[in-house]
């Protein structure tokens, strides 16, 4: 069994990610262990940024967003002097396994310490874009979803006020998970995302076949990975004659307090990766099916084949006409 056990978030704040420290804190405690944060990811591992983390230190935190360890995106830890610094500041501490809460660029920094340093490490899918493969969700999501459809309502009432055509841009470099949900679940006329080609012609004519039957108003939702919100807004103004707006959301996706969801996720995955290194198990990372709990290993989340759900883009369609 180990004694000491660490925990860090990295990479984009996630609501959620507090409840998934204080399940980490609190299932360590339960086996006999203590609990150390490291603050501001891999940088404060670099940096010997480390804390204890009492039982008490995780009160009244399940309920808040952003992450009481602080994130970062740490460049030095990509250089073999970052990483030795690293490990250094685990021995240190007799930190014995480390909880890595993050996306997959914080996972290939796990598996660097797992493989090339010999720590101990397991990955908790921390991030709004839902873009990990080897779990139904990523801790965030739900509540980052839930926030632009409250947002997309709003624009909804304006757009039928004044009839006018509003592009909302949501988060997303590479995956448009959250376009592709909060748009079937705004009821949005057309979603764009990174991963499947787009036709600004084809929505025109949507937008202009609605405006002859007396539809006029629609909500397009771009995943900033597709396109920038501005430039389709233009493209839709010159192509069909309609004002439009636009609406970045932008980081206000990130924050707030977690939604039940991704609470109950943060508190199974927290709690099933210090399960994981008191067996002894290094180099892997966790995730739902169902609300059974996964593990795979941490280059899973990036090599992977990710599926990509045309289903909600062919629904969407078919309801938002
Ligand atoms: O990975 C989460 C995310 O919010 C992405 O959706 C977005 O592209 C990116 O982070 C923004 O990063 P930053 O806050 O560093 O600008």
């Amino acid at each position: 069994m180990l004694k000491r056990i660490g925990v860090l978030t990295s990479g984009g704040d996630a609501p959620g990610m507090n409840a998934a420290i204080r399940a980490v804190v609190r299932t360590a405690i339960y086996h006999g262990a203590e609990a150390c944060g490291i603050r501001r990811g891999y940088q404060g591992l670099i940096e010997g940024d480390v804390r204890p983390l009492p039982v008490e230190s995780v009160s009244g935190i399940i309920n808040r967003g952003g992450t009481i360890l602080l994130t970062a995106r740490s460049q030095e830890f990509m250089t073999e002097d970052g990483q030795r610094k690293a490990s250094d500041t685990l021995a240190r501490h007799g930190i014995e396994g480390l909880v890595v809460i993050g996306g997959d660029g914080s996972y290939r920094g796990a598996k660097v310490l797992s493989e090339k340093w010999s720590v101990p490490t397991i990955g908790v899918p921390g991030s709004i874009d839902n873009d990990i493969a080897g779990t139904d969700c990523t801790i965030g999501f739900s509540t980052a979803v839930n926030t632009a459809l409250d947002a997309i309502d709003k624009i909804r009432d304006t757009a039928h006020s004044h009839e006018r055509i509003f592009v909302v841009e949501v988060m997303g470099r590479a995956r448009g998970a959250i376009a592709l949900e909060v748009g079937l679940a705004g009821g949005a006329e057309a979603i764009l995302i990174p991963e499947l080609p787009y036709s600004i012609e084809k929505v025109n004519q949507k937008i202009i076949a609605g405006g002859q039957r007396g539809k006029k108003s629609c909500i397009i939702v771009v995943a900033e990975g597709a396109a920038r919100g501005e430039q389709v807004a233009a493209e839709i103004e010159k192509g069909t004659g309609y004002q439009t707006r636009v609406t970045v959301l932008g980081h206000v996706q990130r924050g707030g307090s977690p939604a039940s969801l991704d609470r109950v996720l943060a508190s199974q995955l927290g709690s099933a990766a210090v399960n994981l290194l008191m067996q002894g198990q290094s180099g892997k990372m966790v995730g739902v099916s169902g609300h059974h709990v996964t593990v795979n290993d941490l280059e899973y989340a990036w090599t992977a084949p990710f599926d990509t759900d045309r289903r909600f883009l062919d629904l969407a369609e078919i309801l938002s006409i």
